[in-house]
């Protein structure tokens, strides 16, 4: 499925069949939201392969392997953020489990932390452009599908809500005004779509700017978001009511010191974003030298003009310690009534 074009991927109508086939036995209630005729011509085009995968297999130069590697080393790593995002999905009147479209799902994080969490009454779709992410979250016995975040392959009014995190940036410009369209068309009246990335200027930008682009074997120049950006995107998609607020989203390790659990988010942030340069560079003490750098990075001013920066915590009754990196993300929540 890797294409010549190294991380150009092709992914056509068979492979679809399949995965529609497999989605059609395993999971029926997501099945039941697809729109099979959508999803078949969508890949007829996608055969062509225009999708840059940066989450693709190692040897089409992707960083897929590292990124599926840190995710489930440390399930909890951003179990904090993900768990606020699933508490603003809406129940379902007739108690059914309300249906999430994960857009940027990658291997099926969100999917796993929900369950590792017991969150109950929901079912999750875990969605990729990058057909070798979706073939790790089925590994992940995570329900999934191959679809473009700005051509979604479901019916009009079929599920309760759409989350596009934890990657939005990578949308292209050009490209998110349709996928917030996309979006409204899929919601059923009552729900919700939840659009979260990182503000420009923000310290996970200067992350992104100064360590990711630098040191990660794929690089890392997209574009951020700005508050009246995603606001123009829920009004301009016809969204009845939301609002653009922020939300907190660390990083966290738990070991049994503090220096292992600094270490533990070092190697975290290392896999999770393929830092190659500094492995390469500093193959000794390549997690210590990535956390430092975090530590300079992720300092949040808060509010009242105090410091959020690096911590460690002790947890007596498990004879844990907790080491966090703050974080704050940008969330549109766009509210469809009618
Ligand atoms: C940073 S990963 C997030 C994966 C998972 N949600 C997590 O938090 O670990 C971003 C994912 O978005 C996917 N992606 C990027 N651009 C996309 C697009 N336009 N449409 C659909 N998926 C896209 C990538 O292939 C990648 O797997």
């Amino acid at each position: 499925m890797t294409g010549p074009a190294g991380r150009h991927v092709t992914f056509g109508e068979a492979d679809m069949t399949e995965h529609l086939n497999r989605l059609g036995r395993t999971a029926p209630d997501l099945y039941a939201c697809v729109d099979p005729a959508r999803a078949r011509a969508w890949a007829r085009l996608a055969e062509a392969g225009d999708f840059k995968d940066d989450f693709g297999a190692d040897g089409a130069g992707g960083r897929g392997s590292s990124y599926i590697r840190a995710q489930g080393r440390n399930l909890a790593a951003r179990a904090q953020g993900i768990h606020h995002l699933l508490s603003l999905v809406p129940a379902r009147t007739d108690r059914r489990p309300a249906v999430v479209v994960d857009v940027l799902g990658g291997d099926g994080l969100v999917r796993r932390v929900a369950d590792a969490r017991g969150l109950t009454g929901l079912s999750v779709l875990t969605c990729d452009a990058s057909p070798y992410m979706v073939g790790a979250a089925w590994a992940a016995h995570c329900p999934a599908l191959v679809q473009r975040a700005d051509r979604l392959l479901l019916r009009d009014g079929s599920v309760d809500a759409v989350l596009v995190a934890y990657g939005s940036h990578h949308i292209a410009a050009e490209d998110r005004a349709e996928l917030a369209h996309e979006a409204y068309r899929v919601l059923r009246p009552g729900g919700v779509l939840l659009l979260h990335d990182f503000l420009v200027g923000s310290p996970m930008e200067t992350w992104f700017q100064d360590v990711v682009d630098p040191y990660s074997r794929t690089g890392h120049a997209f574009d951020h978001f700005s508050r009246e950006e995603m606001w123009g995107y829920l009004t301009k998609a016809g969204f009845e009511s939301g609002e653009v607020t922020e939300m907190a989203d660390p990083y966290v390790a738990t070991a049994a010191t503090a220096g292992e659990a600094e270490l533990e988010l070092g190697r975290y942030l290392l896999d999770m974003y393929g830092l190659a340069a500094i492995k390469r560079r500093h193959p000794a003490d390549a997690a210590r030298r990535t956390v430092e750098l975090a530590k300079t990075i992720f300092r949040d001013r808060r509010a009242d003009g105090s410091l959020e920066a690096f911590s460690a915590a002790y947890d007596p009754s498990a004879r844990t310690w907790t080491c966090t990196l703050p974080r704050t993300a940008v969330l549109a929540i766009g509210r469809k009534t009618s």
